[in-house]
């Protein structure tokens, strides 16, 4: 044993003084037959001293377990000392009173001091006959009034019967017996202390002088020894065991279980009888209440004492461990067993504190993606771990990252703490991080991903785990553009919204014209940020014409929409309509005129086709159509009387030049496309051409009132026939003057005269809307080459002149005057409407002198009669408006 000169001991009590603020940190219990002291986890213990009146010891381990003593530790730092009241360095003060002083050198990390603290506890116990302890590091027995020899006579100290008896040998069993002396097994490490009232041996485990012994299914640990105590011729022998378990623990679920043999056979001999058996945990003795609330029991069977622990019961700890980088965790507890048997008159008390903890079992980090795709970034959750586990490093792509390095890449690490004593780590990673691989899976679906690895220490003994992870989370960004779009009697109306493309980046093509802002400008439409919505006349080039049958003719418009910045394709819409527009006339001077678009099947050119004489080619021709401009009695029309009407009938085809090679039968023309005409005799009128088909309602606005005006085109220059409503849309060729007439039509007053004020041409319907192009301004034509007012004369349709107006408009000059663009991808087909101002008029009230007005033409300066004056301003009130259309031009 190893004592400190008396000068280091003085020193050590001036540091005492020195540190004593922090006296009231260490705990010192009287367990049972043990002294507890408990230090707090702020502290470091660095070195542990036995003390007694005269000697201050340094314990080492060895000396510990030879001693009595234990040290241990949770892995929060906190720090236990326990010694046995039968310990080395006990002081016995009376007859039960004993006193274990301590001193500990302690280092506080927080002021980086070191400071010596001494406690001591006298505690009041009372021994049984015989106690045996089995603790962590040792085996203990002490054995009270141990004469063998004296049975029959009243108890007797042999301290006073027989004074002069020594202690001569010891004999230890292997189990073969051995002898030593006292020296000798204190050198092996072995106790022994002899007073005149007890004898106490002590052993640590898996000495050589102990042995193993299989009891009742559990493997047990025998430190056995005999005393001789000898003076002179007399010799006294005093016989002593401690046995102790090392095994009994296992895990069932997640339960401990440990078994203990009521019957451990070297203690006792047959007869005896168990009173009491308490259950403990950290050397503390439980009642039944408290190991209720812990949830801990036990049961008494036949051969053991059965204790049931549930793993995880506060009384013990989790720890972490690394196995192979992987997380594991295993629980660790000190329960504590306390038996008291009777044999005749002796008491025996047998504790066993018996630590145990459970196999490593692998814990895996649990991801949670908690990511919010809105808030562009990832927020994973990992858990859970133990206090006891660190994050290091995060390693993104390749790159590895410690953990205070990771504010600077803008990454947001939180550590969440448990109430049941775990952990968690959460981590925000913006996507705009260089490591994120970012992956357009679908049109409107962008897919994030990073890998990660987590790196992760385990205090105290910092082995390390790492957890990889593959981040992933898809955000749906995009609103994708639609395109609808819907039938009208001869156009589409299209309507595109551009979702969330931006416009810039959204390319649109009608057909396989793509739109700009040039051809945009050709068509009526109207566009914003977010929405296109343009009408598309049928017989624009970016129609696709299907067939032309009786009933109308199929157009299809196809839209494609991509977007420019990386050529992703949105879906095509294509809208099929039928429009219902006749295609010829039949004049009442047996003109006929055709106009026949290309269908997008048929491989013919427009200029190509011609009627059954093939010399009649179209009049006029351009690529996606024909004008064909003939008379009933040429290019071998045929005539045939059906009743009382004439048809004339001709074909329109496409004649290939044939072959050579081919069968000498002409081959089937690839188009035809038949025109009637019907004729109706008539007694009182002369022909009336119809074309076969009929065809639906068209619209016309006409002045409404008890004086309606209206507004009609003629079919002929001498104003003889009208269009009628139901002939609208009508198709002109764009070379044809168009002959306009407004009148008042039911009424009689010859003092009612009209006149024109403005008229103009529009796109839509829309008197309004712009473009508009000025026909008559003020009463008088706007380009004399363009209109030409016409004279009305008195027939056997018009009685009165002056209700009727008549002016000629020639749409080509009007049409080249807007073809400023070269593009003429919309120019070919205008869909126009016709708008009248008319002003109705007294022709005697001269005074307010509107109703005649004069124009000057500025190529021909002749006054023209008949003109309705302006001089006056002109209120809304007189004035009526008329409208006409749509006229296709093309
Ligand atoms: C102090 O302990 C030592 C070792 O057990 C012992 O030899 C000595 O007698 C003890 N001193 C007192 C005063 O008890
Ligand atoms: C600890 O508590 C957290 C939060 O209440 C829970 O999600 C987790 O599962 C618990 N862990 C264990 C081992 O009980
Ligand atoms: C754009 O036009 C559409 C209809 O064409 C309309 O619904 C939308 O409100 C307009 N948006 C803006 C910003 O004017
Ligand atoms: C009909 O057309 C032919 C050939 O173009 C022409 O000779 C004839 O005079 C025309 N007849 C009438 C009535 O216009
Ligand atoms: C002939 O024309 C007149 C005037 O348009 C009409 O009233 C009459 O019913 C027509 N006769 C036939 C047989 O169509
Ligand atoms: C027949 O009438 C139409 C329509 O009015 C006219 O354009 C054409 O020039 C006329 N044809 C003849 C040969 O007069």
């Amino acid at each position: 044993m190893r004592c400190f000169e008396t000068g280091a001991l003085w020193l050590m009590t001036t540091l005492i003084s020195t540190f004593a603020d922090t006296f009231e940190e260490i705990q010192a219990e009287c367990l049972g037959n043990r002294v507890q002291f408990t230090l707090p986890g702020s502290l470091s213990l660095l070195e542990v001293y036995a003390v007694n009146n005269t000697q201050t010891v340094l314990l080492t381990p060895f000396l510990a377990a030879q001693c009595g003593y234990t040290q241990k530790s949770d892995p929060w730092g906190n720090m236990m000392v326990s010694a046995s009241l039968q310990s080395c360095f006990a002081e016995k003060q009376g007859d039960k009173e004993i006193k274990v002083a301590m001193k500990f050198k302690l280092y506080k990390l927080s002021t980086l001091s070191e400071k010596v603290h001494e406690v001591s506890k006298s505690c009041s116990y009372t021994m049984a006959s015989r106690e045996i302890l089995c603790d962590t590091n040792f085996m203990e027995v002490s054995i009270r009034n141990a004469i063998p020899d004296v049975k029959a006579a009243p108890v007797k100290q042999w301290s006073i019967d027989m004074p002069n008896l020594k202690l001569w040998r010891i004999i230890l069993f292997t189990p073969e017996e051995r002898a030593f002396d006292k020296e000798t097994i204190e050198q092996k490490g072995y106790s022994l202390y002899s007073s005149p009232t007890r004898l106490v041996m002590r052993s640590p485990y898996n000495m050589a002088e102990t042995y193993a012994r299989h009891i009742e299914e559990i493997d047990m640990m025998v430190f056995k020894s005999v005393v001789l105590f000898r003076e002179r011729w007399m010799m006294t022998i005093v016989e002593s065991a401690a046995v102790c378990p090392t095994s009994g623990a296992s895990v069932e679920g997640d339960t401990i279980f440990w078994r203990l043999p009521l019957r451990i056979t070297p203690l006792v001999s047959s007869e005896f009888e168990i009173l009491e058996v308490h259950m403990g945990v950290n050397g503390r003795r439980l009642t039944p209440n408290e190991m209720a609330s812990h949830s801990y029991n036990m049961r008494l069977t036949e051969s053991h004492v059965v204790v049931g622990i549930p793993i995880g019961a506060p009384d013990g700890y989790f720890k972490s461990h690394t196995l192979k980088d992987q997380y594991h965790i295993s629980y660790t507890i000190e329960p504590m067993l306390e038996l008291l048997w009777r044999e005749g008159v002796d008491k025996t008390k047998y504790t066993v504190l018996f630590p145990m903890t459970t196999p490593l079992t692998p814990w895996p980090p649990q991801i949670a993606d908690k990511t919010e795709p809105d808030q562009k970034m990832f927020d994973v959750f990992l858990g859970y771990f133990l206090p006891d586990v660190e994050l290091l490093s995060v390693t993104i792509g390749s790159e590895l990252i410690t953990v205070p390095e990771l504010i600077f890449k803008g990454i947001v690490l939180q550590e969440h703490s448990f109430p049941n004593d775990t952990k968690a780590f959460s981590l925000q990673i913006p996507f705009s991080e260089p490591h994120v691989q970012i992956k357009k899976v679908h049109l409107d679906k962008t897919t994030y991903t990073l890998p990660v690895v987590f790196g992760f220490t385990v205090l105290p003994d910092h082995s390390s785990f790492s957890h990889s992870a593959e981040l992933e989370t898809s955000v749906t960004d995009t609103v994708l553009p639609k395109a609808e779009g819907s039938c009208h009697q001869d156009h589409f109306d299209m309507h595109v919204a551009f979702g969330s493309v931006p416009s810039s980046e959204l390319k649109i093509k009608l057909g396989q014209t793509e739109l700009n802002d040039e051809i945009l400008q050709q068509f009526e439409h109207h566009l914003n940020k977010t929405h296109l919505t343009i009408v598309v006349p049928f017989l624009s080039p970016v129609v696709a014409l299907e067939s032309v049958q009786l009933t109308g003719i199929e157009g299809r418009i196809d839209v494609k929409m991509y977007n420019s910045m990386n050529n992703w394709k949105f879906n095509d819409v294509s809208l099929t309509c039928t429009f219902l527009v006749k295609l010829s006339e039949c004049f009442p001077n047996g003109t006929v005129t055709v106009v026949l678009p290309k269908l997008e099947s048929v491989q013919y050119l427009p200029g190509e086709l011609s009627l059954r004489d093939p010399t009649c080619k179209p009049y006029y021709n351009e690529d996606h159509f024909a004008y064909f401009r003939y008379n009933v009695t040429s290019c071998g029309t045929t005539r045939k009387f059906v009743e009382d009407t004439m048809i004339y009938e001709n074909e329109i085809t496409s004649k290939t030049d044939p072959l050579p090679q081919t069968s000498e039968l002409e081959p089937e023309p690839e188009y035809r496309f038949i025109v009637s005409c019907v004729y109706v005799a008539n007694a009182t009128e002369s022909m009336i051409f119809h074309a076969v088909s009929h065809f639906k309602e068209p619209h016309a606005d006409v002045g409404k009132g008890e004086l309606s005006v209206s507004l009609k085109l003629s079919q002929d220059m001498v104003y003889k026939l009208f269009y009628r409503e139901g002939d609208y849309p009508l198709l002109k060729f764009l070379k044809q003057p168009l002959y306009f007439e407004v009148g008042m039509d039911h009424s009689r007053d010859s003092k009612m005269a009209v006149g024109l004020e403005n008229c103009w041409a529009t796109l839509t319907k829309d008197k309004e809307s712009k473009p508009r192009w000025d026909l008559i301004v003020d009463g008088c034509p706007k380009g004399p080459e363009q209109t030409k007012i016409r004279p009305v004369i008195a027939d056997d349709r018009i009685d009165i002149p002056d209700h009727f107006k008549r002016f000629e408009v020639k749409m080509l000059d009007f049409t080249e005057k807007d073809r400023s663009s070269t593009n003429d991808a919309a120019n070919t087909m205008r869909r126009v409407f016709i708008h009248c101002d008319v002003l109705i008029c007294h022709t005697e009230n001269t005074a307010d002198g509107r109703c005649y007005k004069q124009c000057m033409s500025p190529l021909n300066p002749q006054i023209s009669s008949s003109r309705v004056r302006r001089s006056s301003r002109l209120s809304e009130e007189d004035l009526r408006h008329v409208s006409l259309g749509p006229i296709l031009l093309i």
